[in-house]
Formats: C-alpha cells, structure tokens, sequence
C-alpha cells in the first residue's frame, strides 16, 4: 500500500529550522547551514512565511475543506500549504514523510544536545522485560538506545520505508544486538500482532503518519490491556522551537486524536525536554476501542 498511496508516495525532503540556521536535509542528506549576518535574513524571512502557514489550519467542517470520496469519511481535502499533503485530520493538516534521505540528520551528533532523548527515554521507566515498538522509527536513534534497557524483552522497530528497515537491519548486526526487530508496516497498518506490546514510542513520527486513525486503531489492538503510548512532538504551543509548523502538535490536538480511538491520557511534560512534549497515554484494561461512527460526534 506504501507505494499506492498518492499523498504517501513521495517522501519529501525533510526542511528544518534551526535558528538561527535554515537546516535542509535534501536528496543527498547533507546538511545546509546559512549563517553570518547577511544569511539570517532569508532564515527570518523563511520563519515568517512558516508561521503564517500554520495559521492556515482549516478545521472539517469549514467551507473550504471537502469530502474525498476516495477516502474514508474521517479525512478531508482542504488548503494544502507549505510542506503539507492538503489532507486533513481532526482538523489537522498532515504533513509529508521524511524521506530516507535525512538518516544524517536524525542521526546528528548533536542531537542529545538539541532534544535531550536520554532524558525521555530514562522517562520511560522500562523493565526489563518490555516489549516496545518504535513505531516510526526512522534510523533506531531511539530504538538502538532502548535495546539495552529491554535486555529479556524487545524492541520492535517499526516504518514503512524498506531503506529504513535495510539501515536498522546493518545497524543491529554491527552493534551485536539480538533483541532489536525490524518491521516492515504498512502507511494504515502496523501490522503487529493483536496484544503482543507492553508500550509503543512514537518520537515526531505521528504528524507525519497519512493514515492516523487507522495506525493509532491498529497500534491499540497491538498494545496489551494496560499498555502505554508515550508519544514526542515538537510543542505547537511554542514559537521558540525551530521545527516546521506542520512537524509540530499541540497537546491539545495531540490528546483529541489519542483519545478518539479509545486511549487514556496519563501525562504531559512539556518541561521535560528542550523541544517537545513527553505524553503518555494508556490503553485502559478491557477496553475494545471506539467505534468509528461514534468518533465523528
Ligand atoms: C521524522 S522520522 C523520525 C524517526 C525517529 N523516530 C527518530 O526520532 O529518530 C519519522 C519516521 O516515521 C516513518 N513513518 C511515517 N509514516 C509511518 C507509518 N504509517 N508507519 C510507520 N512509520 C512511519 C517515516 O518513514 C520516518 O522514518
């Protein structure tokens, strides 16, 4: 399905910010840094534009939003601006796919310093026992990092792109690791297991996913009764932060999708790490999911 899926299929590259630096991870996966006074005047300009794009949300039930009938009746079709797919969710616009192409960029040395993840992921507060799915992992930055605290469970490492899946594979053979799976899923699939996950990370994959309610239903069913979503996005709510507003959720909309499918929010920390928010979310014992027809009210 990967390959069918218009508003899938091509991967952009990936356009950062990061001020006072315009950071563009292209074809090749190099990075542009523009700096010096003269420079930061296009960044400025670019920070400008994007912002005013975020403003451009529109929500369903507005005019300008129309159903798609090659769609289920859940997604729209509205405005699409800048780095978005023009399809919308709960009011959201979802944005394009980062390519394979930006594996240097999540792989950057100065990441910790940027986003702090060893602090979300002592956060986590794993045994040793978990099975936890990187749902979105992209290159296993995170995945690689939370093999050794799972030393008799596992991570499954979850995306849809083969070149991620090829990268975590050479990755996990270098690093003598046996408790990493990569997994193939598909864009409205996880294809894991019904009940066979502890927890599922998601780190700055969901805003990104071209199927949301059909990842997050099939991410519940995966999940045991009691199990937790803990979900990292870049804060909306903050203008500081140099992510592209379409990379970016709000706790708010972040809550609204979550719970739509059945889940229990559990915490925020927006504090906690330099970027993004830390939420947790929780699949309450015996719940069996909502059903679509009463998520629309
Ligand atoms: C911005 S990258 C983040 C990678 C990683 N979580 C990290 O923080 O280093 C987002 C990843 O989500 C993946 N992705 C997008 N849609 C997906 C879906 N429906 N299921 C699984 N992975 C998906 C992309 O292929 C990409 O590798």
């Amino acid at each position: 399905m990967a390959g069918s899926d218009p508003l899938h299929g091509n991967a952009k590259p990936y356009l950062f910010l990061v001020a006072p630096w315009l950071v563009r991870a292209d074809r090749t996966g190099e990075k542009l840094h523009v700096s010096g006074t003269m420079s930061r005047f296009p960044a400025i300009f670019l920070i400008l534009i994007l912002s005013l794009s975020s403003s451009a949300q529109v929500k369903p039930g507005d005019k300008e939003n129309k159903a798609d009938p090659s769609w289920p009746s859940h997604y729209s079709k509205g405005r699409k601006t800048f780095d978005g797919t023009g399809k919308y969710y709960m009011g959201r616009e979802i944005s394009y796919v980062m390519g394979h192409q930006a594996i240097r960029w999540l792989e950057r040395s100065n990441r910790e310093e940027e986003e702090a993840p060893s602090k979300a992921i002592a956060a986590l507060n794993l045994k040793p026992t978990d099975v936890i799915a990187d749902i979105g992992a992209g290159s296993g930055y995170y995945t690689f990092r939370l093999a050794p605290l799972v030393p008799k469970g596992k991570v499954v490492a979850v995306d849809i792109q083969p070149e991620m899946i090829d990268f975590l594979e050479r990755k996990e053979k270098q690093l003598g690791l046996t408790n990493v799976e990569a997994h193939l899923g598909e864009v409205d699939d996880t294809k894991l297991k019904p009940g066979s996950i502890n927890a599922a990370l998601m780190v700055d994959a969901y805003h990104e996913f071209s199927h949301p309610r059909e990842m997050m239903e099939s991410l519940f069913k995966a999940l045991k009764p009691g199990g937790r979503i803990i979900l990292l996005e870049y804060r909306a709510e903050d203008p500081t932060v140099p992510i592209k507003p379409l990379h970016k959720m709000s706790v708010a909309q972040s809550r609204k999708e979550m719970e739509a499918v059945g889940l229990k929010w559990k915490s925020t920390d927006s504090k906690l790490l330099p970027w993004q928010h830390f939420m947790i979310f929780e699949k309450p014992a015996g719940a069996k999911g909502k059903k679509r027809e009463s998520l629309e009210k």
